[in-house]
């Protein structure tokens, strides 16, 4: 099918907007198993040996899917109490780790194309036919395109409901992945009653609102994100930070600037800014930094602060807007308030937002950036 812009600039602006009706798609895909038999509310069609005696996970994947597969970590280790590792995929297969019998592997690419990616996976599937037979545990797909090569070598798939993504930089792609592995960890916590049904429901309710959280502050960031955009179009370099489960939304937010906007950038765990990073800053170094309340928020303040007092400028992605904490933030980018363990899906549209605006200042090649490429088929 021809894929229209729909009256915006790029794919990529289409296509953060459409990261509401993603996460719609998702909801009525996977979680909607709520017979008073079932065992878990979450439906992903997956067999029932996938799920049994698990002792660990590999996850392999290369760029925005490794950050989705960071975040996926976060949520099964969190929720389902499942030792869980994240690799690129470009490193694993040179040098995988030991694996227990009932170790869950899992390949997380968007395209399903990705040749290291795929590689890492045929070294596991190897693994387990014949080579080395006492492994049983399965391999498990997540990809939005289900027939590709990766469809065709894994026979278990979690199929993403972004659509056709367009933009060279993932963005609702990303959003459809967060979404997958939402649904694996509270499917896998169900299934081993490591967290209460009362929780899981709240969990549940809670996504089901996160559209039209979404939906209301898109119109905000994007005028906010604009106005941003003409402050630092000329700024060489940008650092992110976040903790807990908003660390891999830094080296996202970091990942799409550099992308497009062919600004330096680096994400951290802001709690590491004090062993390397901090001799960075000065007054031409803005810092972004991810504050939601929960675990990590009196730490990432207090993280923020200390760049502040190397005369940083400070972003604050945070859904607080008034108080002390607030009031260090030069620059806030509002995001609705909701569970710290939701909060990704959210405070990564800002993000993908602020690297579109500065690029589209910059008149660069938004959906085609240079040297980069939707799918890497080669190694
Ligand atoms: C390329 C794209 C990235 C993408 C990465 C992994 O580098 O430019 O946007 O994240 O490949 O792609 P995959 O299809 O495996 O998710």
């Amino acid at each position: 099918a021809l894929v229209e812009k729909q009256g915006f600039k790029h794919f990529m602006l289409k296509e953060i907007h459409e990261q509401p009706g993603v996460v719609r798609a998702s909801l009525d895909a996977y979680f909607n198993n709520f017979g008073e038999s079932s065992e878990s509310p979450i439906n992903l069609g997956l067999p029932a040996d996938l799920y049994n005696n698990l002792e660990q996970i590999q996850i392999v994947a290369c760029g925005t899917s490794w950050h989705a597969a960071l975040i996926g970590k976060y949520l099964i280790e969190q929720l389902a109490g499942i030792s869980t590792q994240v690799h690129y995929a470009s490193e694993y297969r040179y040098a995988p780790s030991p694996v227990t019998a009932n170790t869950l592997i899992i390949g997380v690419t968007q395209s399903g194309e990705t040749a290291d990616t795929l590689a890492a996976l045929a070294m596991e599937k190897e693994r387990r036919q014949g080579k080395e037979p006492q492994y049983q545990g399965q391999l498990l797909g997540i990809t939005n395109r289900s027939e590709s090569s990766l469809g065709d070598m894994v026979p278990n798939i979690i199929s993403t409901l972004a659509g056709i993504e367009i933009g060279v930089a993932a963005t609702k792609t990303f959003t459809a992945q967060l979404m997958a592995f939402y649904a694996l960890a509270l499917d896998l916590a169900a299934r081993r009653q490591t967290v209460s049904k009362d929780t899981l429901e709240k969990i549940i309710n809670g996504l089901r609102q996160i559209p039209k959280e979404i939906e209301a502050t898109l119109e905000t960031q994007e005028r906010l994100t604009e106005q941003l955009a003409h402050e630092f179009a000329e700024t060489k370099d940008f650092i992110f930070v976040g903790r807990g489960i908003n660390f891999p939304i830094a080296l996202e937010g970091a990942l799409k600037l550099k992308e497009i906007s062919y600004i330096h950038a680096e994400g951290y765990p802001a709690g590491e800014m004090k062993h390397g990073p901090i001799a960075l800053l000065d007054a031409k170094v803005p810092v972004v930094a991810i504050a939601i309340p929960g675990s990590v928020y009196e730490k990432v303040i207090s993280n923020a602060q200390e760049a502040k007092a190397r005369d940083s400028r400070l972003i604050g992605v945070t859904p607080v807007n008034d108080g002390e904490a607030a009031e260090i933030f030069n620059d806030l980018l509002p995001v609705s308030d909701v569970e710290e363990l939701l909060s990704p899906i959210l405070t990564v549209v800002p993000l993908q937002l602020l690297a579109y605006h500065i690029a589209a200042r910059r008149g660069l090649d938004v959906d085609q950036p240079r040297n980069l490429a939707k799918s890497v088929t080669v190694e």
